[in-house]
This record gives C-alpha cells, sequence and structure tokens, in this order.
C-alpha cells in the first residue's frame, strides 16, 4: 500500500464517521512564538481545543506537516525521521474514551489489514496524586482486543520508561496492555496555559530479535526497535495553570499517528527508509554514489530525511530561507549536515542537494501543491547553501595546506580547532590528511574526541547560567552595549591592525566608553570602516557563544582580552560568529566575564560618537547603538 493510498483510506474512514477533513497547516507557526516548528497535529488546533468553535465543526482529521528538530540526531537508526507527516483526528468535546479506541482499531485491523497480534498499547498509569490511573481505557482495550479474537492481559506497570530490570521478562503473548507514567502523558510544552492530558500510545511489534545492548529483556519503549510507536490517542482534558493541571471544560480527543511508520508496518518493512517517498530518495543516492544502502545506512538515512524535510520546509508558503538564527538556522544546519554526509559517501556532484528535492517535490506535489508553486524557490535556496558550503570547504583546505607545508604533524587539537574556529568538519581534515600524506599525531582521533567532549561540556556548564557577569548593572541596555564593545574591539584590530588592544571601558545603560592601543588619531575614513564592520556584523544575526576553558587554551585559540588570571585558571571566552555546523569565520572571540546577549541582531545601529586621546598610546572611543528606523 503506498502513502497516499493509506493517507486517502485514512481521510475516507474517518469522512465516514462524519469527520470534516481539514488541510495542514504551515510549518511554521502562525501566532504562536512558543515553537519554532509545527511538531504536531493539534498545535494549529489549540484555540479550539479551549473551547473555541471551529468553522469545521467538533469532528476534524487530517494529515498534518511536522518537523522535529530534536530528533535530528536519533536519525539513521530507520526508524527516526525530522520531518513527517501526522495523521490525525479530533473530537472539540464530543466522543471521547470508547469511540476514538475502537474506531482507531477498526481502521488498523479492517481498513488497513493489520496484524493484531502484533498491536500493543500503552495507558496512564496516574500521577500518584489527583490524576488516577486510566482503567477506562484498559477496559475499552481488553474489549477491542476480545471483539478481534484476543485474551488481552496487563502487563506490569510502572512509572519508569518500561524497562523492569533484568528480574522481569514479559511474555508478550499474554500481556498486552502496559501502564506507564511520563510516556503516557502528552503535553506540547510545559508552560502555563499548554494543554495536557493521559494518553493511549500504540505498539507495533516488527519481529526484530532483541538487542541485549539494550538492557536484558525487551519491553514497549526498548531502543532496540522491535517495537514501535505508531498512533496516539491523547485524552486532551486538562490545561496547565499556576496550580498544576485543572480539567478542561471540554473532554477532548487528539489522535496522532505516524503516516511513515504506519506505511512501514502495513507493509512489513524492517525500516522506514524503504517506504515509497523515501526509498525513491534512497535509490537516487545509491545511483549517484555507486554505494549500497545496506553499506552506509547512516549517510543515507541522513541525507534522504534531511532533504525531504529541508524541501518541506523552504517549499513552504511562508518562504523562509536558510539563516542564521532562528527556523533558517535549522535549515541552513540540515543543508550542510546533508553536504556533509554526502561527501561521506564520496558525493561530491554539483548540486546533489536540489537534484533530490526535484525527486520529494514531485512526490508529493499533489497533494502538497505548495510544494510545486515553491520549487523554484526551493532549488534556488538549496543551490545558494551548497555554493557556500564549497567555499567553507576551500577556505578549510587552504589552510590545512599551509599547515602541512609548516609544521611535519598535525594533531587531533589542530584539527578541532579547524572545526571550531573555521567551521571545517573533522572528516574532511582526515581526508585530506590522508590525501596528501601528512602526518598525524598517534592519537590523533582521540585528541579530537576529547577536545570535542570537554567543549561540549563546557558550553553547557556555561550556558546554565552558573556564572555571573561583572557588570554592576544588568539591564539589557548595558547587556547589548557591552556585546557591541566586544565588536568594536574586533573591528578596531581588522581597520588599524593587530597591535590594538583593550585598556579599559565603562559601560552604562546609555553608552560605551572604550579605551584602547593606538598611537594615531583616527582618520574619518577609519572610523566609518569600524562602524560599518560593527554593524555589518550585526546585519548578519551573529550568534553569542560562552565557553569555559583554560586561560591556555583561550590563547591557543586567539582570543584577545585580559590575561591577567593565574595559570591553569579557568576563564570564560566569548566568541560572536556563525556556529551553524560548519561556519565560516568567527567575528570576534574575547576572554570575558558576560553578561551578553544571545544573538547580535537585536543591538540596533553601532554609531561613534567621539574619538578622542585619553593618555599616551592610548585612544578613547564613546559610542551608542540607535534604535533601527
Ligand atoms: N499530539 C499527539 C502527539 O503528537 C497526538 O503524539
Amino acid at each position: 500500500m503506498t502513502s497516499s493510498e493509506i493517507r486517502k483510506k485514512y481521510f475516507d474512514f474517518f469522512e465516514n464517521k462524519k469527520h470534516k477533513i481539514i488541510s495542514s497547516s504551515s510549518l511554521i507557526p502562525e501566532n504562536d512564538s512558543s515553537l519554532l516548528f509545527t511538531n504536531s497535529g493539534m498545535f494549529p488546533l489549540v484555540p479550539y481545543l479551549l473551547g473555541e468553535s471551529h468553522p469545521g465543526g467538533k469532528l476534524l482529521a487530517n494529515s498534518q506537516k511536522c518537523f522535529r528538530s530534536e530528533d535530528i540526531d536519533e536519525v539513521g537508526d530507520g526508524r527516526h525521521n525530522t520531518f513527517f507527516e501526522m495523521l490525525g483526528n479530533w473530537s472539540l468535546g464530543d466522543y471521547f474514551k470508547k469511540e476514538q479506541l475502537n474506531w482507531w482499531f477498526e481502521f488498523m485491523i479492517e481498513d488497513l489489514g493489520l496484524d493484531i497480534s502484533k498491536i500493543y498499547q500503552t495507558v496512564y498509569v496516574g500521577d500518584g496524586k489527583n490524576i488516577s490511573k486510566d482503567t477506562e481505557s484498559i477496559e475499552i482495550l481488553k474489549n477491542i482486543y476480545l471483539k478481534y479474537g484476543i485474551e488481552a492481559n496487563e502487563g506490569p506497570e510502572t512509572i519508569t520508561k518500561g524497562d523492569f530490570g533484568p528480574q522481569v521478562e514479559i511474555d508478550f503473548s499474554k500481556d498486552r496492555i502496559f501502564a506507564y507514567r511520563d510516556k503516557n502523558w502528552w503535553q506540547r510544552g510545559d508552560a502555563v496555559g499548554e494543554l495536557g492530558g493521559p494518553d493511549s500510545e500504540t505498539f507495533y511489534d516488527t519481529g526484530k530479535k532483541h538487542d541485549l545492548k539494550f538492557g536484558k529483556h525487551c519491553h514497549l519503549n526498548c531502543d532496540c526497535g522491535r517495537f514501535i510507536e505508531i498512533g496516539n490517542s491523547v485524552f486532551m482534558q486538562y490545561q496547565k495553570t499556576d496550580n498544576g493541571w485543572q480539567e478542561l471544560k471540554n473532554k477532548n480527543v487528539d489522535f496522532g499517528g505516524g503516516l511513515e511508520r504506519i506505511v512501514m508496518v502495513k507493509n512489513s518493512f524492517s525500516n522506514i527508509f524503504k517506504i515509497d517517498s523515501l526509498n525513491k530518495i534512497i535509490e537516487r543516492i545509491e545511483e549517484v554514489s555507486g554505494l549500497k544502502y545496506e553499506n552506509h545506512k547512516k549517510s543515507f538515512e541522513v541525507i534522504s530525511d534531511h532533504v525531504k524535510a529541508v524541501s518541506f520546509l523552504l517549499g513552504d508558503d511562508k518562504k523562509l530561507s536558510p539563516s542564521n538564527s532562528d527556523q533558517g538556522y535549522v535549515i541552513r544546519r540540515l543543508i550542510r549536515r546533508a553536504l556533509r554526509y554526502s561527501r561521506q559517501i564520496n558525493i561530491n556532484k554539483d548540486y546533489f542537494l536540489s537534484e533530490l528535492s526535484e525527486i520529494v517535490i514531485d512526490f508529493y506535489k499533489d497533494f502538497y501543491q505548495e510544494l510545486d508553486r515553491n520549487r523554484n524557490f526551493v532549488f534556488d535556496c538549496l543551490k545558494d547553501e551548497e555554493s557556500k558550503f564549497a567555499k567553507t570547504i576551500e577556505r578549510g583546505e587552504k589552510i590545512l595546506n599551509s599547515l602541512a607545508e609548516k609544521s611535519a604533524k598535525i594533531d587531533g587539537y589542530i584539527a578541532f580547532d579547524l572545526f571550531q574556529s573555521h567551521g571545517y568538519p573533522f572528516e574532511m581534515t582526515e581526508e585530506i590528511i590522508n590525501e596528501k600524506n601528512i602526518v598525524k599525531s598517534e592519537n590523533f582521533v582521540n585528541e579530537y574526541k576529547q577536545e570535542f567532549a570537554r567543549h561540549q561540556e563546557l558550553s553547557k556548564t556555561a550556558s546554565a547560567g552558573k556564572f555571573k557577569g561583572g557588570l554592576a548593572d544588568q539591564s539589557e541596555a548595558t547587556t547589548k552595549l557591552h556585546t557591541a564593545a566586544h565588536l568594536l574591539l574586533a573591528a578596531l584590530r581588522k581597520v588599524l591592525g593587530d597591535h590594538v588592544s583593550q585598556r579599559g571601558s565603562n559601560i552604562t545603560a546609555e553608552r560605551l566608553r572604550f579605551d584602547f592601543s593606538h598611537s594615531e588619531k583616527m582618520t574619518e575614513e577609519q572610523k566609518k570602516q569600524v562602524e560599518q564592520l560593527v554593524n555589518d556584523a550585526i546585519a548578519k544575526s551573529y550568534d553569542v557563544k560562552c565557553q569555559e576553558m583554560n586561560l591556555q587554551e583561550a590563547k591557543d585559540m586567539g582570543a584577545s582580552g585580559v590575561f591577567d588570571s593565574k595559570y591553569g585558571e579557568k576563564v570564560k571566552v566569548y566568541t560572536v560568529g556563525d556556529f551553524s555546523d560548519f561556519s565560516e569565520v568567527f567575528f570576534s572571540k574575547e576572554i570575558c566575564g558576560g553578561p551578553h546577549v544571545d544573538n547580535v541582531s537585536d543591538l540596533g545601529v553601532f554609531k561613534i560618537q567621539k574619538e578622542e586621546s585619553s593618555s599616551a598610546g592610548v585612544r578613547r572611543i564613546k559610542a551608542v547603538l540607535l534604535e533601527r528606523k
């Protein structure tokens, strides 16, 4: 059965049950800044689940385009996608548990012909306080199983993920219904006002052998891949308030099932990338690379998943393009990741991704017509990003070549710095080293890995906000000017030369005063250039990243700043730049206590008001940030 056949069957089924089929909303949320992307079918329906009347009535169904960037690292396990279609049906205060569970099983068994003996179900165990165990759903489910000839027992219950430890082995021929806690409570977000409720998930037994790597015994939520979740009936009846979860006026149903996964199990595929929509991309990658998917699963899955996601994100009528912040940043990251994995399987073909996106658009264009409308926009954006990436590669190669000329040996720390500061991927560094017979240190890979892990840990620590900065006044205006001071120093060094270092600064909410080493008065031209560089950096919406490291490391990374810390002492380094996977070069890197803004895009317009002498060999600049008109 094809994807479009199953989608249509689902619509027909719910139309027969008096549902109105509504169209998918945009992937980019409307009037909702709480999430970057639409991540579920209920997302656009929040006002109606809260009680507003929907023009389509109380019974709705659709297939919603969804994107979940948090799953990006899961792609490669054969069952995760960042982009997927979610089949959904809703009751806005109309039917509830009994109809929902009965209909969903009717659809699975009678319309799709799935094998009931392979289907398992979970329910909510209760929160131990106000919300009790969902025994109602258990009874309904037992009756449904009986109707299809199966006596379904309730298995052991738990408040964990479902692993009962080495002592308990589940007999899956008898136990079919399991009660969990967090795994069976669905809420879109954690803020006050969010909707939530207990849910009942459906798992399908793929027949895959349990892998002991994931624990002695298998369970429904085990990561071995034997059981795959194909649908979730949420009984959306609560809203988060300051005093915890309160009952809503309406008892709603919010059902969501991943179309790709349903297509997979219906066709008895062991893997989601075998289904029609994804397999077409996989086949083209095989053709171009001359390699087999089975031997390079991760690369093939990452490329095809990301191309599909990016085609839908760029193909949305909102016309988002790759950039350095928010949604555009995610798009850029997906593209660069796909390109890196393409190179891993020897694909260097120009505009390869835009070629693949054509397959996606052609496959989906009848149902998602916006893809066809925005076809050229998708291709143009992809081509542009592909060219930019090629330039990053070129730059990295230049640096490596010159390093090779100078030194006999390259260690993993250098490779890390190439990645960190210039966006040059480690795998490519290795390739060039091998190609050019450059000597590398004995522990090359370990050095890189250690450094990578350490930096990840450091940036996590720093971003956890453990370290408060040293500014007396931490108002937003002061913080912005503080970040502007970093941009100013970087710009001064670019215009006047590397001899420029900071001699002191004084920042209030109104202006910054900045002293620096330089003997001559700056010309008008130089001041203009400095202003221009700072404003360009602001226009590029660079991110600001904070890391903790020891002083020597900070110096080695080329950080400027006051080097009066003791040897071995930890310092914080603030870097302003583009940190998408394979970034270009950073704009500024300074040792500093913070605080700073997270992204420079809101700084406004930087203006130098005065440049004068401060003392012998030291100049002083006064500058402000003006609101952008
Ligand atoms: N909103 C529910 C989910 O995303 C159906 O799983």
